[in-house]
């Protein structure tokens, strides 16, 4: 016999009922007036490139806003990371330390600048760089630490310095995922050695493409400068006895500068209504059984968020899978619960001996592949845990974020009838979803 919630619920989409309950949020990107006018500015101004106004006025704004002494635009997030580890001096025979649960970019800038990139597992409680992992990683070869803060986590900054300290190890902030995010009220970027970040055109402040690096350090600075242009020295920076830089071109547009000034103006609401939103679902899910919160460390002063991420506990949904469980919400809400990315020991873009470039030495080439590194609790977490829900769903009021943990209750009550529905669904539905 059906329970009173069942006689007076809707049945979820997925079983047939038609009352879905999507979100009222905006597409991303946003934009408006303030783009076209900033635009239109660039193209009379016929300043099109190379260090025109819009892009020193947003270095400026944009370092400020990470707290960092220094900013630099570069031409995309993967490109920040190649030319921190340069500035780093970082190259053949050294090894750097790389979170496996990231976006392939992370671990190829290693790779790209001949060094070995050496994988660590996931926390299993925010999913960033595990810090056990970081510190049995470490050889007599490690020169840095790469810290990826991912989705709306922040990597732990107190003891990864503390770690890099004692061994004499830089560190790289990759805050492709966290523009604004603060640790103990100092912008990440401005915490690490460099930090790094990304505009394109998923992230949280975007121009479609572009790229960014911040330090506190004068002499980074002047060599970062060198690197993402051709290797010429800052106008009135450094010295003549600061060394030259053989490089490339890795600047970004005036374009896209004069974009990132108008959508910083929209920016800071929209991280003040995500975090509001991103609350209120860690107390609304962390209340329903078999949905646990990522761990909110207090020295988070600020969070921006990328994703929005939750960890859903097969064993306490009567072995429902998380694939079956990301569907049923997807269809549910009409918008994406994702799967995160895949682990770059089973990513299918990750893959650094497909390029005889890379082959340095036959050891240095076995060691590269990723097919070595066991991640279990990242691959625990790609594969039977983490939910992602994208930012712009955020950008929204409490009532319609409400909606998020409604859904799931209403799931959990049709519980049984859910997991019969999971029996029926294609095998293709219980493979690894595309990257
Ligand atoms: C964690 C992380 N690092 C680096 C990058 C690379 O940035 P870009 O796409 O701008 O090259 C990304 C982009 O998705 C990312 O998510």
């Amino acid at each position: 016999m059906l329970s009173r919630d069942e006689q007076t619920t809707p049945r979820p989409v997925v079983l047939g009922g038609h009352v879905g309950s999507s979100i009222d949020c905006p597409d991303w990107p946003i934009w408006g007036q303030r783009e076209s006018d900033q635009l239109a500015r660039v193209l009379d101004s016929g300043w099109w490139a190379f260090e025109g106004p819009a892009e020193a006025e947003f270095e400026q704004r944009f370092a400020g806003l990470q707290t960092a002494h220094h900013g630099l635009c570069v031409a995309n997030g993967t490109v920040a990371l190649q030319l921190a580890l340069e500035a780093l001096d970082i190259g053949v025979g050294d090894e750097v330390i790389v979170p496996g649960f990231t976006w392939q970019a992370t671990a190829a800038a290693v790779v790209d600048v001949n060094a070995m990139p050496v994988l660590v597992d996931a926390d299993p409680e925010t999913y960033c760089p595990d810090q056990g992992g970081i510190e049995g990683a470490i050889t007599p070869r490690t020169k840095a630490i790469i810290v990826v803060h991912l989705y709306d986590s922040l990597s732990d900054m107190d003891r990864i310095l503390e770690f890099a300290a004692r061994h004499h190890l830089h560190v790289v902030e990759d805050c492709a995922h966290s523009h604004g995010s603060q640790w103990n009220g100092r912008g990440v970027g401005s915490v690490g050695d460099i930090g790094t970040f990304s505009f394109q055109s998923s992230k949280t402040l975007t121009a479609g493409e572009g790229g960014f690096v911040t330090t506190n350090d004068e002499s980074l600075f002047e060599r970062l400068y060198s690197l993402r242009n051709c290797g010429r020295r800052r106008k009135g920076g450094g010295t003549s006895t600061t060394p030259a830089v053989q490089s490339g071109n890795y600047r970004m547009t005036e374009w896209q500068s004069a974009i990132l000034l108008a959508q910083l103006e929209r920016f800071e609401e929209q991280m003040e209504t995500k975090q509001r939103n991103a609350a209120i679902l860690d107390s609304a899910l962390g209340r329903i059984p078999g949905i646990k919160p990522m761990r909110r460390d207090r020295q988070v002063t600020r969070r921006n968020l990328y994703a929005y991420v939750f960890r859903y506990v097969e064993e306490e949904w009567q072995g429902l899978s998380c694939r079956a469980f990301r569907k049923a919400m997807s269809e549910e809400m009409g918008l994406e619960f994702g799967a995160p990315y895949r682990p770059l020991n089973m990513s299918s873009l990750y893959r650094p001996q497909t390029k005889q470039r890379h082959h340095l030495s036959d050891q240095y080439w076995e060691a590269l592949d990723p097919s070595n590194y066991a991640l279990p609790v990242a691959e625990h977490a790609y594969r039977h845990e983490a939910v992602r829900v994208l930012h712009q769903n955020l950008l929204t009021d409490s009532q319609e974020i409400m909606k998020i943990p409604k859904a799931v209750e209403k799931l959990r009550r049709f519980l049984p009838d859910l997991l019969n529905w999971e029996r029926t669904l294609p095998k293709g539905d219980r493979d690894t979803p595309p990257e």
